[in-house]
C-alpha cells in the first residue's frame, strides 16, 4: 500500500469543528459582523474577464508592503497565515531540526512542523499562561531553526512583549523566528518595524479576523529582504486568488470600518469579563477579540447549553493547560449584550462559578 512519508503518517488529522454552525459565531474568533462595505462594493464589480486570469500579486503587495511601511520585497501575500507558516517550515526545516511553540497555542506551527519531520519541543506557557521567556530561551539549542510565538496569543489572548521578543530573536543565531500578529489590531502592539534590524524576524498578519475575510483566505508574511527570496521560492506564484487581491486595497482603504469594530471589541471585552468576574467565573487578561473562561467540570454542558441558545463558543479543554475552559469571541456591542443575557442566564441554570477558580 501505497504511505506518505514518515512524518506524515504519524499526524493526526486537524478537523476543526466547521459543521452546522448557524447562530452567533463566537467560535471561530472571526469577526462577525462583516466587512466593509467598499470590499462587497468592489466585488460587485469583478467580471469573467477577471476570473479567467491568473492573479497577479505584486501590485497588491506593493499596497499591503505601504500599509506596514515595509518594502515590497519584504513582504509576501499568502492563502491565510495559515500557508505563511506552511512556507516558513518548507524554507527552513528537515530532519532533525528543532522547533519551538509556546503552548496552548494555535495548532497549524506545531502541524506544518511535524510535517517536516522536525522535532516539535513544546514550551508551556507559565501557570497563569503568562509568555514564558526564560523556559524558551533555555530552550534554544544549536538544532533550533524555527520557533513560533502568536501574539496575542490563541487561545489564551496572553501578549510577549516587544523586549522579550527581540531577546529571542537575539538569542537564536541559525533559527527563525515567526511573530504571528494574526490579532494585531485587537492589541496594537508589533515586532513590524524591527524586521529591518533583524536577519531572522519574520511577522504575520492576517486579514481573516478584524478585517473580516475569513472566507477569502489572505494573509501576510513580512521578513528580512536577503530571507524572503528564499520563502518565494517554494510559494507557489498564484496562492492568493484573484477576489481576493482585488479587494484586499478597499479592506486596508476603509480604517474607519476597522476601528469602529475593533473598538466595540474592546469594550465588549471588558464588559464580558466584569461580568464573568461577577459570576465568579475567571477569564485570563486577553488581548485580542475572544476570552478564555474557565467553566470548570459543566464545559460540555455549557457549550452544548450555549448552542441551544444560538451562540456557538469553543471549548477548548483539550489544550495543554486549559482543563474546562472555553474560549468565547467576542462580536460588536449588540452581540456582546446577547452574550452577556447568556451568561448569566447560564451559571443560574448550570450553577457555575461555584467551583471553578484559576
Ligand atoms: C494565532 C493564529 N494565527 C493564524 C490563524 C489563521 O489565520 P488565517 O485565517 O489567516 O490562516 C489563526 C486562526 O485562528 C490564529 O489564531
Amino acid at each position: 500500500m501505497l504511505s506518505a512519508r514518515k512524518a506524515v503518517e504519524n499526524l493526526q488529522e486537524y478537523h476543526p469543528p466547521l459543521a452546522g454552525r448557524d447562530g452567533l459565531r463566537l467560535d471561530f474568533n472571526e469577526n462577525t459582523e462583516g466587512c466593509s462595505p467598499g470590499v462587497l462594493e468592489r466585488l460587485r464589480t469583478i467580471t469573467a474577464d477577471d476570473l479567467a486570469r491568473y492573479p497577479e500579486r505584486e501590485p497588491v503587495e506593493a499596497v499591503v508592503a505601504e500599509h506596514l511601511g515595509l518594502a515590497p520585497e519584504q513582504v509576501l501575500l499568502t492563502n491565510g497565515v495559515d500557508e505563511a507558516i506552511h512556507l516558513l517550515c518548507e524554507t527552513y526545516l528537515e530532519p532533525p531540526d528543532e522547533v519551538l511553540v509556546v503552548t496552548p497555542t494555535f495548532s497549524m506551527y506545531e502541524i506544518y512542523a511535524a510535517a517536516t519531520g522536525a522535532r516539535v519541543i513544546r514550551v508551556q506557557c507559565e501557570a497563569d499562561f503568562r509568555f514564558p521567556l526564560a523556559k524558551v530561551l533555555s530552550s534554544i539549542t544549536p538544532a533550533t531553526r524555527l520557533i513560533a510565538v502568536a501574539s496575542p496569543n490563541n487561545p489564551t489572548g496572553a501578549v510577549a512583549d516587544r523586549r522579550e521578543l527581540l531577546q529571542i530573536a537575539r538569542a537564536l543565531p541559525d533559527g527563525a523566528l515567526l511573530v504571528d500578529e494574526a490579532y494585531y489590531e485587537f492589541h496594537g502592539d508589533t515586532v513590524v518595524r524591527d524586521i529591518d534590524s533583524f536577519e531572522n524576524l519574520f511577522v504575520t498578519r492576517t486579514f481573516s479576523k478584524a478585517y473580516g475575510l475569513a472566507g477569502l483566505r489572505a494573509g501576510v508574511l513580512a521578513g528580512p529582504r536577503r530571507q524572503m527570496p528564499r520563502v518565494r521560492r517554494v510559494s507557489s506564484p498564484y496562492s492568493v486568488n484573484a477576489v481576493a487581491l482585488a479587494v484586499l486595497p478597499a479592506a486596508l482603504g476603509d480604517s474607519d470600518h476597522v476601528n469602529c469594530y475593533v473598538s466595540q471589541v474592546k469594550d465588549g471585552r471588558d464588559r464580558v469579563a466584569g461580568e464573568l468576574r461577577s459570576l465568579r467565573l475567571y477569564s485570563w487578561p486577553s488581548q485580542a477579540n475572544f476570552l478564555l473562561v474557565r467553566i470548570g467540570p459543566k464545559h460540555r454542558e455549557f457549550v452544548l447549553a450555549m448552542r441551544q441558545r444560538g451562540i456557538l463558543v469553543r471549548d477548548r479543554s483539550a489544550d495543554p493547560g486549559c482543563e474546562g475552559c472555553v474560549r468565547i469571541t467576542i462580536g460588536n456591542g449588540v452581540q456582546t449584550a446577547r452574550l452577556l443575557t447568556a451568561l448569566k442566564e447560564m451559571a443560574c441554570e448550570l450553577e457555575l462559578g461555584r467551583e471553578a477558580t484559576a
